[in-house]
């Protein structure tokens, strides 16, 4: 006989809501707070208006009467107090106006109090205290009460009659044979059908059960009489008097809406003529009905059988619910005992004035959102999802006042689905939490960030050389891969914006969020990053002496952006000349191309200066210098360019080869020559060395012998010559691509530029491969910074019989750095091209030959 607690912890008024992280439950929330003098704090409470005079008020009720006359409430219900007091014969009134009595209205006079009757939230009803003729009905807030105490005192006075009037009578010694199988089977002391109407062990088995099991309502409690009622579909017999029980004989059939659950005084025999007043018992029915049942159909109080009184006790109905929808991303409606509460997974209550249940799922939703993004910029692994919530119904006296929601984390709340009734902790009013229902996420949300977070570096922790070496992978917090550049910049390369930040690593966030559309790397120098966009760019990053370190996404090439095929675009254009013959200037800058072609033809007019243009690789200056000569004689004069040259006052002129003899011959046939892999021969001792080479070429015609870079070869050393080239190009004609081309390899070529070719060259790291089984188109564009030594490596074999080696090498601007002349041993090299830089911080010495790495 445990009447449920009213103590879930967690009714904080309807002012006061618990708030879960980061949700806005205040904002959301459309109900107002609630003042002291209004609904519900006001029910059933005594209040004085003032004129002095006292009301009962009941909150959500009218009173049965009629009125006769009515006035208008101008603020709240408590116009109607004063209204009434000045209305002669007015004992009572209903408001109808705002919600919860607060707001203009009508006041409608009574002249009888009558009772109250439930109705909606924007009903006040009101019973003047002194009217002696009211107070007693006043009492009787609620229609069920009034049933169940009215019948109670009816019933039990008309059987009581009864029995006491046969009982006494037959005292017959009987014999009684056929046995009832009853489950219960109480018995009341004495076993009379009026102790039995009166046994409170009885009764309270049924006043207990005033809270209705899942999914269904209680329409009324304690009768003392089964049902007459349509739709009847048959009974059970309980082995208690539980209603859940009852229930689930009615959820098994699709046509049950109801059930009565009620204890009848049953004999203990089948009564008979030798056994016409057998002992009773109490047994526990269960009946099913396919409509909705009330308490005005209680009116089966029993019958005789033979001599023996058949009474009911404790007789309560309960209706099927209407489910609420259903939600998709939820499974559920799943009806609850009660409502769920525990507070290791509660997460927050929000209460809303319309009963629409998405409002409580869009609220699960946000809590899990708000709650991984909290995790997710404090850089948490995990998160406190919304897994499952549970609606109800706020309810006093019957009215559904407000939707109640409940937000829990993991879907076994409904395993603590216990709690019948709330208190509003700064009214004291007692509700009761009706037509609950739990809603389980599917699938669950396991609450975790996908990523593990580790504390950010700072400090000298956060600079590119803490990171890694230039050229390795870094992944940083956001989970996005980066190349490291450390000591590199890619210059002249589309900066897209900067940002001051503290240190290198902070610049990976900023280009990762976004704020740089199209961010692909940033250099950082000084306390800024430069975000940059290397999209199709094939400007390779060079090492630089002011501290500037880089990062960018794989996406970009990097060091290996100058092997970028670049598609040069030509623009052509005519003129006159006054020159012996026509000729063609091409001339490449960057991407883009000229050709300027000169037509001989007659000078325009005799007062027109034509100037020629003469250039020289000889100056000594780090800009590129223009003398303009004006004519002296005729109508020509001369204009001069002179490029910047490389430092040649240590004797470093041309380029240094080592000889080798090929350890792989006749495998050649294969296509591009896979045999032959040059870093075999790393330390291996050449054969002979040449320095100050003055072109890079080879031809023998496996017959005569030749001459190779000045040291003569016998036709047994060409067939399987392999020819190691090493020098560094100087970019004299200013910032812009280089280019190198192969012709022809007779067998196989391989070329290096940048770090590699000083060390670390593999044939799989080779820029460019030509071979003699394969020919292809092999050239390669590479940006240079005016005035900067770039190690640059070419690797010769031949494979057997005769042998051939072309290779061109082109400023910016079309002039020829170097050119091999077809099929012999000589060729042409510019002042670029040297074996070392005089100066060694301007580029390392190649490792000599046989002690490479
Ligand atoms: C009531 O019946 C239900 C369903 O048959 C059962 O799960 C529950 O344990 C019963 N309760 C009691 C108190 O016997
Ligand atoms: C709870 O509210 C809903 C919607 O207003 C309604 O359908 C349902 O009948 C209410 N429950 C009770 C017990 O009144
Ligand atoms: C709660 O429900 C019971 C049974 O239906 C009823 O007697 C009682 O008045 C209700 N209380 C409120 C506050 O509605
Ligand atoms: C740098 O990293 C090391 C190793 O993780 C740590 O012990 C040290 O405290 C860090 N220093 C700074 C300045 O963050
Ligand atoms: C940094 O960006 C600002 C514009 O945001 C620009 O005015 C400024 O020139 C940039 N600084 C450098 C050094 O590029």
């Amino acid at each position: 006989m445990r009447i449920v607690d009213a103590a879930i912890p967690l009714l904080a008024g309807l002012s006061t809501l618990v708030e879960a992280q980061n949700v806005d439950f205040g904002k959301v929330y459309s109900v107002k707070p609630q003042l002291n003098n209004l609904c519900p704090a006001i029910n059933n409470k005594d209040i004085t208006d003032s004129k002095g005079k006292v009301y009962t008020i009941k909150c959500s009720s009218d009173t049965n009467v009629g009125s006769f006359t009515n006035k208008a409430a101008t603020n709240s219900y408590a116009d109607c107090m004063t209204a009434c007091d000045t209305t002669s014969g007015c004992v009572a009134f209903s408001y109808v106006g705002g919600d919860l009595g607060s707001g203009s209205g009508t006041c409608w006079m009574k002249n009888s109090a009558g009772s109250a009757i439930a109705a909606g939230k924007n009903y006040v009803a009101g019973f003047l205290k002194s009217s002696k003729t009211s107070s007693s009905s006043a009492k009787t807030s609620t229609s069920t009460k009034k049933v169940t105490s009215t019948s109670v005192k009816a019933s039990t006075s008309t059987s009581t009659k009864k029995t006491s009037s046969t009982k006494v009578k037959r005292a017959t010694a009987t014999t009684c044979s056929n046995p009832n199988n009853i489950l219960y089977s109480y018995v009341s002391n004495p076993d009379t059908p009026t102790q039995f109407l009166v046994d409170t062990t009885l009764a309270g088995l049924a006043a207990a059960q005033w809270y209705p099991p899942a999914g269904y309502s209680t329409s009324f409690t304690s009768q003392l009489a089964g049902l007459f009622a349509p739709n009847y579909l048959g009974y059970q017999q309980l082995s208690s008097y539980n209603t859940s029980a009852c229930a689930a004989y009615c959820n098994a059939r699709s046509d049950c809406n109801a059930f009565n659950i009620y204890i009848q005084r049953t004999p203990t025999f089948i009564p008979d003529n030798s056994c016409p007043n057998p002992s009773g018992a109490a047994q526990i029915t269960c009946a099913l009905y396919g409509s909705y049942v009330s308490s005005s159909q209680a009116t089966n109080i029993g019958q005789y059988r033979k001599d023996f009184m058949v009474v009911i006790q404790g007789s309560n109905g309960y209706n099927l619910n209407p489910a609420p929808a259903s939600i998709s991303t939820f499974q559920g409606p799943n009806a609850l005992d009660a409502v769920a509460y525990s507070s290791n997974i509660y997460l927050g209550q929000k209460y809303f004035s319309s009963y629409d249940v998405t409002q409580c799922s869009s609220l699960c939703n946000t809590y899990t959102a708000n709650s991984k993004a909290n995790a997710q910029s404090s850089k948490s692994s995990t998160y406190t999802p919304c897994n499952y919530f549970n609606v109800f119904n706020l309810t006093l006296n019957g009215q559904p006042q407000l939707m109640g929601c409940y937000l829990f984390s993991t879907s076994n709340a409904a395993n603590y689905d216990t709690y019948k009734t709330a208190t509003d902790s700064s009214s004291g009013t007692v509700y009761n939490l009706t037509n609950s229902y739990g809603y389980a996420l599917y699938p669950q949300d396991k609450g975790l960030t996908s990523v593990t977070w580790t504390a950010a570096p700072t400090g000298k922790n956060a600079t590119c050389s803490s990171l890694g070496n230039a050229g390795d992978s870094y992944v940083d917090y956001n989970g996005v891969t980066y190349t490291l550049g450390c000591g590199y910049d890619v210059q002249y390369a589309a900066d897209i914006g900067n940002q001051t930040t503290p240190d290198f690593y902070s610049c990976f966030a900023i280009c990762d969020s976004g704020a740089y559309p199209g961010c692909s790397g940033f250099a950082y120098l000084g306390n800024t990053c430069y975000f940059k966009n290397l999209a199709g760019t094939s400007r390779t990053p060079q090492l630089n002496n002011y501290n500037v370190d880089m990062a960018w996404l794989p996406s970009y090439a990097g060091f290996n952006a100058y092997t970028v095929p670049g598609t040069v675009s030509y623009t052509t254009s005519t003129t006159v000349w006054a020159g012996p013959g026509s000729t063609t200037i091409t001339t490449i800058n960057g991407l883009a191309g000229t050709v300027l072609v000169k037509t001989s033809g007659s000078v325009p007019a005799a007062t027109t200066t034509t100037y020629v243009t003469v250039t020289a690789d000889q100056g000594t200056a780090t800009t590129i210098a223009t003398q303009t000569i004006a004519p002296t004689k005729g109508f020509t004069g001369t204009v001069s360019i002179i490029y910047p040259t490389a430092v040649t006052t240590c004797g470093n002129k041309g380029a240094a080869v080592g000889f080798y003899s090929n350890p792989v011959p006749g495998y050649q046939g294969t296509s591009a020559y896979p045999a032959f892999v040059p870093e075999q021969l790393k330390t291996s001792t050449p054969t002979a060395t040449a320095t100050a080479v003055s072109y890079i070429g080879e031809y023998n015609d496996a017959s005569n012998g030749a001459t190779i870079y000045g040291k003569s070869q016998t036709n047994n050393q060409l067939s399987t010559i392999a020819l190691n080239h090493v020098f560094y190009v100087f970019a004299g004609h200013g910032t812009g691509y280089y280019y190198i081309n192969i012709p022809a390899a007779d067998d196989v070529a391989l070329f290096w530029i940048g770090p590699n070719a000083l060390s670390g060259y593999t044939r799989a790291n080779a820029q460019l491969i030509q071979s003699w089984s394969v020919p292809t188109v092999a050239t390669l564009g590479f940006y240079l910074t005016a005035n900067t030594y770039t190690p640059v490596r070419l690797w010769f074999a031949n494979g057997g019989g005769v042998g051939g080696l072309r290779f061109t090498m082109l400023a910016p601007d079309g002039a020829q750095i170097l050119q091999s002349t077809a099929n012999s041993n000589s060729g042409s090299m510019n002042a670029d091209v040297v074996m070392f830089p005089c100066d060694s911080t301007n580029g390392k010495a190649f490792p000599a030959f046989g002690k490479e790495t």
